[in-house]
């Protein structure tokens, strides 16, 4: 290990570091990656501003890093804003009127924007124009601004929130799609080299069967994985050690952390495996509904643990295995 760690206190600074900057630094995705990888050529060949982009995909997954790779291999300038950040139409008009040619506007969770700022977006994507509404009631009259041609990239974890006048204005729509073991192993690999740790390939492996499909999860193991191997004075992280620390921390063999579980004991012990609304669950775990939707179930419905049915949500005859509990 070397002195020039990050502090760990400065996540945020310590994610960054380790992004990925360019499309082949990004790992695993491959049709997509192979797409965009076409989409920014042609772009860049027909001298246009890249088309719309909708990425959509669970928390983690990569569509910011996305978002700031396309910016980079395009050579443009990077605009970011979210959803619920433009609260009014005005917020939105003075983005747009400020960007360059060609450059990237980056709208995080772009299924929160508010319907009217949404509106002002769609003469902008279409044919580049606002629509300004000056002054009010009899006397209001709208003037049309002209923009610079931009490329609009949206990220949402919920596409089934998205308008679909919205969803439609976009000419490239990608999904992201949890990560093979393996595909986390090398992430895990790669951000040990940045961050000068060091580990073996089978530890990388046992960490990466357990980020849960998500690399910032793997990131955030190999982290705390890095901390057990520290104070235990192991120089390197072996499967045995990152196995030791990961159930430390309360991880099990296919990620699931204290939280996923308390999810599957509360549904299977208290509601007898279901159904079960969302609401009732939710209070019942101490938890949001939004982070139970967003981060825990597309996990667990992934693992074969959880259903969604119209009557809420039923345990699996595997969660009952994986828990240890009979149905
Ligand atoms: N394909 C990849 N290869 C290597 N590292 C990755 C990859 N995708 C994501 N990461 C790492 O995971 C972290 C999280 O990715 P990112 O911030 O892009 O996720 P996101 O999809 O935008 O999540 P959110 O929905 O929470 O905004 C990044 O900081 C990056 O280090
Ligand atoms: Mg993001």
């Amino acid at each position: 290990m070397n002195g020039h760690q990050l502090a760990d206190e400065d996540f945020a600074t310590a994610d960054e570091s380790v992004r990925p900057r360019s499309l082949d630094d990004f790992i695993g995705q491959d049709a997509l990656r192979a797409n965009l990888r076409v989409y920014l050529d042609a772009a860049r060949g027909r001298g246009k501003a890249l088309d719309h982009t909708l990425f959509y995909g669970n928390p983690g997954l990569g569509k910011t890093t996305l978002a700031q790779i396309m910016a980079a291999e395009l050579g443009v300038s990077l605009v970011c804003t979210s959803g619920p950040v433009l609260e009014r139409s005005g917020d939105l008009a003075a983005i747009l009127t400020n960007l360059n040619r060609h450059d990237l506007l980056f709208v995080d969770e772009i299924h929160r924007l508010p319907i009217a700022v949404e509106e002002v977006l769609y003469p902008a994507m279409e044919d580049f124009k606002l629509d300004l509404v000056i002054g009010q009631g009899p006397a209001a009259r709208t003037v049309k601004i002209d923009l610079e041609p931009f490329t609009l990239v949206g990220a949402t974890t919920r596409m089934g929130l998205i308008s679909s006048p919205l969803r439609d204005r976009f000419g490239i729509v990608a999904r992201l799609e949890y990560y093979s073991p393996q595909d986390l192993a090398r992430v895990v690999l790669r951000t040990a080299r940045i961050l000068g740790i060091d580990i073996t390939g089978e530890g990388a492996e046992e960490i990466g069967r357990r980020s849960r499909g998500t690399p910032r999860i793997a990131n955030r193991l190999l982290r705390r994985v890095r901390d057990f191997a520290l104070v235990h004075g192991s120089a390197q992280i072996t499967d045995t050690e990152a196995s030791h620390a990961l159930k430390r921390m309360d991880v099990d063999e296919l990620g699931l952390d204290q939280m996923d579980r308390k999810l599957l004991e509360v549904l299977i012990r208290h509601y007898d495996g279901g159904p079960v609304g969302i609401k009732t669950l939710a209070l019942a775990c101490s938890e949001e509904v939004r982070t139970i939707e967003d981060i825990y179930e597309p996990y667990l419905i992934q693992c074969g643990f959880l259903k969604r049915t119209p009557r809420g949500r039923v345990a699996t005859a595997r969660a009952y295995t994986h828990m240890g509990l009979l149905s």
